[in-house]
């Protein structure tokens, strides 16, 4: 019994050693290929490489991750999983519930994740204890980004609320400006919706809403509200606005053809790559009311076989990790660091705004996961109600039927 048991143990200890030496090997599928999702994705290629890793991309283009996500299900389907994807909030636990995880947790603890990372970011990684995914950043959802110029020109300060937001745009709309760039995808509709939500609803409405799922706030008269300011901004957009990727409304907005676009701080990783300065030739701002959203992005490791790519598992995370990393990579993404421990001195102001918020409002209850950007749902639930926030923003849909539908299509996907 006691050799059976001593055998298994050094046959461990020397897959564990092989692992080590093997050259580290990983397949990473993300979906970071706009201009500024390129530049980051490229912080992480080259320290790889620098620590004899060999890289094979998988990019799959799609703003927040949907076509990423299908060509994820349809390699582990056929039983070819990459060594690496980008996949973050509940879909994390909903992959290793199909048992095709990895457990990183010998990195991690190696590392000290857990005395680093803010116990929220840390609760994400992991799956019945053990971690099993390595975050990247915390990108803020809840943002409203402006051409400098352009308001200034019509005499516009940044919008504090969201009548504010509406007079502004009726006063650009009358001055033949794009009040809003929007592109009409529905993780887009999505992330326009929840920015209006938490404004509308308050911290404590949105996480009835979006995190309990809780009925009565899903049919409330304020989720009414939500939708009436969605059809006022339907108003806002331009014509072409439908099917455009979300880079190309920043770039509307850099080039002045439109004045506002509400978004992650992912936007402002554009801006910076075509280096455009914050505070000068476009604005910052949280969008009206309180709360931050959270958006935190990370890699998981899949189940496969070879020393070379286990080791190419190990080192990835690794590095995700790493202070270095963490400080080039979210100074080109528009994010902050998810490590606590990385210093903001090279940051921007609107960096250093997202910081304090996240602080704040982790201390007074309104730190909230993003739904639109699968932090908040499983995939049935979030898909549900995206499905009826971009059927009503496409349609003449009345609000009292949207929340309707809201309702029932929760109620449904379970
Ligand atoms: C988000 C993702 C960001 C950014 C964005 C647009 O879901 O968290 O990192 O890439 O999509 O693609």
């Amino acid at each position: 019994m006691k050799r059976t048991a001593f055998a298994a143990v050094s046959s461990i200890a020397l897959i564990a050693s092989s692992a080590a030496f093997a050259e580290p090997q990983a397949e990473v599928l993300h979906w970071w290929t706009s201009g500024g999702e390129a530049k980051s994705v490229a912080v992480l290629q080259k320290e790889f490489a620098d620590n004899g890793g060999t890289w094979t991309d998988m990019p799959v283009a799609g703003g927040g991750g949907d076509a990423a996500m299908s060509a994820l299900r349809a390699r582990v389907l056929s039983g070819n999983a990459p060594t690496a994807v980008q996949l973050k909030g509940p879909a994390i636990q909903e992959w290793y519930e199909e048992g095709v995880l990895a457990n990183i947790s010998a990195v991690a603890e190696a590392e000290g994740w857990a005395d680093v990372l803010p116990a929220s970011i840390a609760g994400h990684m992991k799956c019945e204890g053990e971690w099993c995914a390595a975050p990247v950043n915390v990108h803020r959802v809840d943002w409203i980004w402006a051409n400098a110029d352009v308001l200034e020109a019509n005499g516009i300060a940044m919008p504090t609320t969201w009548d504010e937001f509406n007079a502004a745009a009726a006063k650009l709309q009358a001055a033949g400006v794009i009040p809003l760039a929007h592109g009409g995808q529905a993780w887009q509709d999505a992330t326009v919706f929840e920015a209006v939500a938490l404004g509308i609803l308050g911290a404590e409405g949105f996480h009835k809403a979006f995190v309990e799922l809780d009925e009565a706030t899903l049919t409330s008269d304020a989720m009414v509200a939500v939708f009436d300011q969605m059809r006022t901004m339907r108003g806002y957009v331009d014509a072409n606005f439908s099917g455009r990727d979300w880079n190309l409304a920043t770039a509307m907005v850099m080039n002045g053809e439109a004045a506002f676009q509400i978004m992650g701080d992912w936007a402002k990783g554009e801006f910076m790559a075509a280096g455009k300065v914050p505070g000068e030739d476009f604005l910052c701002a949280s969008t009206p009311g309180e709360g931050f959203l959270y958006n935190v992005d990370s890699f998981a490791m899949f189940d496969v076989d070879g020393d070379d790519k286990k080791a190419g598992q190990d080192l990835l995370a690794k590095l995700i990790v790493g202070p270095s990393f963490q400080e080039v990579f979210n100074l080109n993404k528009g994010s902050i660091p998810a490590r606590t421990d990385v210093a903001l001195d090279k940051f921007d102001t609107c960096a250093h705004l997202s910081a304090d918020d996240m602080k704040a409002s982790s201390e007074n209850g309104s730190l909230l996961p993003s739904y639109a950007h699968g932090m908040a749902l499983r995939g049935a639930q979030s898909g549900a109600i995206t499905d009826v926030v971009t059927a009503h923003f496409n349609s003449d849909m009345s609000s009292a039927d949207a929340v309707a539908q809201l309702a029932q299509a929760v109620a449904s996907s379970y």
